[in-house]
């Protein structure tokens, strides 16, 4: 069981009032807020060691090129990756999914070669590799989603060959909540001579990662999903794997040697890691592990279900009101509950909540085909962490069950979409 309460104190941001009411943040898919922690590690950082890494002599950069790299063991053991090595710094998911695919696709895939990506995939996995797919002449194949919101094994297992060389999966999806059988598809697409690529954002931060133990070969995540600092990401991958990569950006620090017509690539991590480092990013990211390695990820897993049992069930008295996404058992997702409610658009229904001071995501979420799928343009999605309480979840099912009693009013309400995110 998490203390909440111990907890919440560590995040300054939950002190917050929106529109008169306490904030309650249930966002957490977007971004998640960043404990003291890891806020204070890194202005230490600019503090009191801030030099760039791996260009220096001098003691500054020794200790900063020392702080930054001991954040890649603290991230491997995170995951429990083999080594420190196999961590590769990126910008965030997006930025991790693109290297794989361009890293990896565009010089191991060629014409008539298939890649197996899902319906419910988030653009960001999804995309890299159709453009790469145009590039290489590979042909992409869907897998569709089941009736009960997890992807359809059978439809997938079928679909492998000789021909296929990449399955690049959502390992939890962010709409539906539905946390996919990875190791069933590593153990399938292995059969075949494919590699498997997952998409970790919404799975790192909120299931007990053992990269080993799922058998997968590359996982893209995100630190600010997991407490830490927006700009940094991590793509871990199987060594022989990221062996068989070229780097997507090249430049300064990828490098042992270059002469005018070769190239010595740097050994792991670094030949990944062009230019000047987001050194303060992986710092804080590093602390943010640690603060959920302390908390234990079995725990952080635990809550969620234990919130998302609480909405299921309590949605239950809303049953001819809303449509809810995903699976019903809340032990087959993450902190995850989106949905719709009947005559009333998306963004009326978020903001509506937002008048209650709750934050919630209103739209497509980076996931089109899914919602279109489904017969939806959107939804809206609460999103849970670590800091939410059952008392939150309350007040947002009362919050709606008000909206609701509002709805021929709010239904008739234009509202200014400012989103510029999908
Ligand atoms: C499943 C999934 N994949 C990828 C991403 C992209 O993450 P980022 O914007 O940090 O690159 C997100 C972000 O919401 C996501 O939920």
């Amino acid at each position: 069981m998490l203390n909440t309460m111990l907890i919440r104190e560590d995040f300054p941001i939950l002190k917050r009032e929106i529109n008169g009411r306490p904030l309650i943040y249930f966002d957490n898919a977007a971004t998640t807020h960043k404990p003291t922690q890891v806020i204070e590690a890194i202005s230490r950082f600019y503090r009191e060691f801030n030099a760039n890494v791996h260009r220096g002599m001098h003691t500054l950069s020794q200790e900063a090129s020392t702080l930054y790299e001991e954040s890649f063991s603290v991230v491997a053991k995170f995951i429990n990756a083999y080594s420190w090595e196999e961590v590769i710094e990126v910008k965030n998911t997006t930025d991790g999914l693109n290297l794989a695919a361009w890293g990896w696709g565009l010089y191991n895939l060629s014409r008539g070669d298939e890649i197996i990506i899902t319906v419910m995939d988030h653009h960001s996995s999804m995309l890299p590799w159709r453009i790469v797919a145009e590039r290489t002449g590979a042909v992409i194949r869907y897998v569709d989603i089941a009736e009960d919101g997890d992807i359809n094994y059978t439809q997938l297992e079928e679909m492998l060959s000789s021909r296929t060389r990449v399955v690049a999966i959502t390992m939890a999806s962010n709409v539906l909540g539905t946390i996919v059988d990875v190791k069933r598809i590593c153990r399938v697409a292995h059969s075949v001579g494919a590699i498997v690529v997952g998409d970790g954002a919404q799975y790192v931060p909120h299931v007990p990662t053992d990269v080993r133990d799922l058998g997968i070969d590359l996982i893209a995540f995100s630190g600010h999903k997991m407490l830490g600092p927006t700009g940094i990401g991590i793509l871990w991958g199987r060594r022989d794997v990221l062996e068989e990569m070229k780097p997507f950006r090249v430049g300064g620090d990828t490098v042992k040697d270059v002469t005018l017509d070769s190239i010595e690539w740097h050994d792991l991590p670094w030949k990944f890691i062009a230019g000047t480092p987001h050194i303060a990013g992986m710092i804080g990211l590093a602390e943010a592990a640690k603060y959920l390695m302390g908390i234990g990820m079995d725990n952080v897993r635990q809550h969620d279900i234990e919130l998302t049992k609480y909405t299921l069930d309590r949605f239950k008295e809303l049953e001819n009101e809303i449509f809810v996404l995903g699976p019903l058992d809340p032990r087959k997702r993450t902190g995850i509950v989106s949905f719709n409610v009947q005559g009333l658009h998306h963004h009326t229904v978020a903001k509506a909540l937002d008048s209650f001071g709750i934050a919630v995501r209103s739209g497509g979420h980076c996931a089109h085909p899914l919602h279109y799928r489904l017969g939806f343009k959107g939804s809206v999605r609460a999103s849970y962490y670590i800091y939410n309480t059952v008392d939150e979840v309350e007040t947002f099912i009362s919050s709606l069950k008000f909206i609701i009693a509002l709805r021929d009013m709010l239904s008739k309400q234009t509202i200014e979409d400012r989103c510029t995110g999908t």
